[in-house]
Protein backbone atom coordinates (compact mmCIF):
# COMPACT_ATOMS: atom_id res chain seq x y z
CA UNK A 1 0.00 0.00 0.00
CA UNK A 2 1.20 3.31 -0.90
CA UNK A 3 -0.52 6.34 -0.53
CA UNK A 4 1.79 9.08 -1.39
CA UNK A 5 0.10 11.29 0.63
CA UNK A 6 0.87 15.02 1.03
CA UNK A 7 -1.76 17.25 2.93
CA UNK A 8 -0.57 21.01 4.05
CA UNK A 9 -3.02 22.23 6.27
CA UNK A 10 -2.87 25.91 6.69
CA UNK A 11 -6.05 28.30 8.23
CA UNK A 12 -8.57 25.09 7.13
CA UNK A 13 -6.68 24.69 4.03
CA UNK A 14 -5.87 21.24 3.16
CA UNK A 15 -3.82 20.15 -0.05
CA UNK A 16 -2.99 16.80 -1.21
CA UNK A 17 -0.47 15.65 -3.86
CA UNK A 18 -0.63 12.18 -5.13
CA UNK A 19 3.13 11.71 -6.17
CA UNK A 20 6.52 12.04 -4.68
CA UNK A 21 7.83 15.73 -4.55
CA UNK A 22 10.01 17.91 -2.47
CA UNK A 23 10.61 21.41 -2.52
CA UNK A 24 10.17 22.26 -6.00
CA UNK A 25 6.84 20.92 -5.98
CA UNK A 26 5.77 22.47 -3.44
CA UNK A 27 6.41 26.07 -4.12
CA UNK A 28 4.22 25.32 -7.34
CA UNK A 29 1.08 24.24 -5.14
CA UNK A 30 1.23 26.41 -2.56
CA UNK A 31 3.47 29.27 -2.47
CA UNK A 32 0.97 31.75 -1.73
CA UNK A 33 -0.20 30.50 1.62
CA UNK A 34 3.56 29.53 3.08
CA UNK A 35 4.75 33.22 1.42
CA UNK A 36 2.94 34.23 5.00
CA UNK A 37 4.42 31.96 7.24
CA UNK A 38 5.75 32.74 10.37
CA UNK A 39 6.01 29.61 11.86
CA UNK A 40 5.85 26.05 10.26
CA UNK A 41 5.60 22.65 11.95
CA UNK A 42 6.94 20.10 9.76
CA UNK A 43 5.40 16.46 11.27
CA UNK A 44 7.07 13.59 11.12
CA UNK A 45 9.76 15.73 9.28
CA UNK A 46 12.11 12.40 9.34
CA UNK A 47 15.89 12.86 7.22
CA UNK A 48 13.90 14.65 4.55
CA UNK A 49 15.96 17.52 3.29
CA UNK A 50 12.79 19.62 3.39
CA UNK A 51 12.99 21.67 6.32
CA UNK A 52 16.68 23.19 5.07
CA UNK A 53 15.47 23.46 1.40
CA UNK A 54 12.68 25.74 2.73
CA UNK A 55 15.28 27.92 5.30
CA UNK A 56 17.46 28.34 2.08
CA UNK A 57 14.63 29.34 -0.17
CA UNK A 58 14.05 32.03 2.97
CA UNK A 59 11.00 30.40 5.41
CA UNK A 60 12.49 30.71 8.97
CA UNK A 61 10.83 29.66 12.25
CA UNK A 62 10.44 25.67 11.28
CA UNK A 63 10.07 23.44 14.00
CA UNK A 64 10.58 19.74 13.14
CA UNK A 65 9.13 16.77 14.65
CA UNK A 66 9.14 13.37 14.61
CA UNK A 67 9.05 10.61 17.05
CA UNK A 68 12.39 8.86 16.12
CA UNK A 69 15.08 10.14 18.76
CA UNK A 70 17.65 8.67 16.25
CA UNK A 71 16.57 10.76 13.10
CA UNK A 72 15.88 13.56 15.31
CA UNK A 73 19.68 13.65 16.96
CA UNK A 74 21.12 12.53 13.49
CA UNK A 75 19.01 15.78 12.23
CA UNK A 76 20.06 17.78 15.30
CA UNK A 77 23.93 17.09 14.02
CA UNK A 78 23.94 17.59 10.08
CA UNK A 79 21.70 20.73 10.68
CA UNK A 80 23.57 22.43 13.42
CA UNK A 81 24.91 25.60 11.56
CA UNK A 82 21.63 25.90 10.48
CA UNK A 83 19.72 28.57 12.98
CA UNK A 84 15.98 29.19 13.68
CA UNK A 85 15.40 25.44 12.58
CA UNK A 86 14.06 22.93 16.04
CA UNK A 87 14.20 19.84 16.38
CA UNK A 88 11.85 17.85 18.65
CA UNK A 89 11.41 14.26 19.52
CA UNK A 90 7.86 14.09 19.75
CA UNK A 91 4.46 11.70 19.16
CA UNK A 92 2.17 12.53 16.63
CA UNK A 93 -0.41 11.02 18.93
CA UNK A 94 0.15 13.64 21.55
CA UNK A 95 1.37 16.97 20.76
CA UNK A 96 0.30 18.64 23.85
CA UNK A 97 3.53 20.13 24.32
CA UNK A 98 2.78 22.79 22.10
CA UNK A 99 -0.17 25.16 23.17
CA UNK A 100 -2.62 25.80 21.17
CA UNK A 101 -2.06 28.63 17.74
CA UNK A 102 1.79 27.73 18.07
CA UNK A 103 1.76 27.26 14.01
CA UNK A 104 0.93 29.23 10.94
CA UNK A 105 1.36 25.80 9.00
CA UNK A 106 1.67 22.45 9.84
CA UNK A 107 3.07 20.15 7.08
CA UNK A 108 3.43 16.64 6.66
CA UNK A 109 4.57 14.58 3.80
CA UNK A 110 4.54 10.40 3.88
CA UNK A 111 4.32 10.39 8.30
CA UNK A 112 0.46 9.20 7.21
CA UNK A 113 1.50 6.69 4.88
CA UNK A 114 3.84 5.41 7.27
CA UNK A 115 1.04 5.46 10.20
CA UNK A 116 -1.77 3.76 7.78
CA UNK A 117 0.96 1.26 6.16
CA UNK A 118 -0.86 -1.61 7.74
CA UNK A 119 -3.96 -0.64 6.06
CA UNK A 120 -5.13 -2.91 3.40
CA UNK A 121 -7.18 -0.03 1.38
CA UNK A 122 -6.13 3.52 2.18
CA UNK A 123 -9.66 4.89 1.08
CA UNK A 124 -11.23 2.21 3.35
CA UNK A 125 -9.52 2.65 6.89
CA UNK A 126 -10.59 0.88 9.41
CA UNK A 127 -12.33 2.10 12.44
CA UNK A 128 -8.57 1.69 14.32
CA UNK A 129 -6.66 3.92 11.79
CA UNK A 130 -9.80 6.54 11.10
CA UNK A 131 -9.60 7.10 15.09
CA UNK A 132 -5.59 7.96 14.95
CA UNK A 133 -6.18 9.93 12.22
CA UNK A 134 -8.75 12.07 13.78
CA UNK A 135 -6.36 12.36 16.36
CA UNK A 136 -3.61 13.73 14.89
CA UNK A 137 -5.83 16.00 12.89
CA UNK A 138 -7.91 17.80 15.77
CA UNK A 139 -4.34 18.36 17.30
CA UNK A 140 -3.74 19.56 14.08
CA UNK A 141 -5.97 22.13 13.84
CA UNK A 142 -5.31 23.13 17.97
CA UNK A 143 -1.64 23.87 16.62
CA UNK A 144 -2.95 26.09 14.21
CA UNK A 145 -3.29 29.67 14.27
CA UNK A 146 -6.49 30.88 12.93
C1 LIG B 1 7.97 7.98 5.27
S1 LIG B 1 8.87 8.89 6.47
C2 LIG B 1 8.68 10.54 5.78
C3 LIG B 1 9.73 11.44 6.32
C4 LIG B 1 9.75 12.84 5.70
N1 LIG B 1 8.56 13.59 6.02
C5 LIG B 1 9.97 12.80 4.20
O1 LIG B 1 9.16 13.33 3.46
O2 LIG B 1 10.97 12.23 3.77
C6 LIG B 1 7.71 8.92 7.83
C7 LIG B 1 8.28 9.58 9.06
O3 LIG B 1 7.23 9.66 10.01
C8 LIG B 1 7.76 9.39 11.28
N2 LIG B 1 6.65 8.92 12.13
C9 LIG B 1 5.93 7.79 12.01
N3 LIG B 1 5.03 7.70 12.98
C10 LIG B 1 5.14 8.83 13.71
C11 LIG B 1 4.46 9.33 14.84
N4 LIG B 1 3.47 8.65 15.44
N5 LIG B 1 4.83 10.52 15.35
C12 LIG B 1 5.83 11.23 14.77
N6 LIG B 1 6.53 10.81 13.70
C13 LIG B 1 6.17 9.62 13.17
C14 LIG B 1 8.84 8.34 11.03
O4 LIG B 1 9.78 8.28 12.08
C15 LIG B 1 9.41 8.81 9.70
O5 LIG B 1 10.51 9.67 9.90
Amino acid sequence: MCVNFFALYCSCCVVEINQEFELEHLQNRVCDILTCVCCLWLLGCGNSSLAVDLYNDGYENIVNMDYSPVVISNMQKRHKAVCNIEWVVMDAMDMSAFPPSSFDVVLEKGTLDALLVAEKDPWKLSSEAEAMVDIILRQVIKLISC
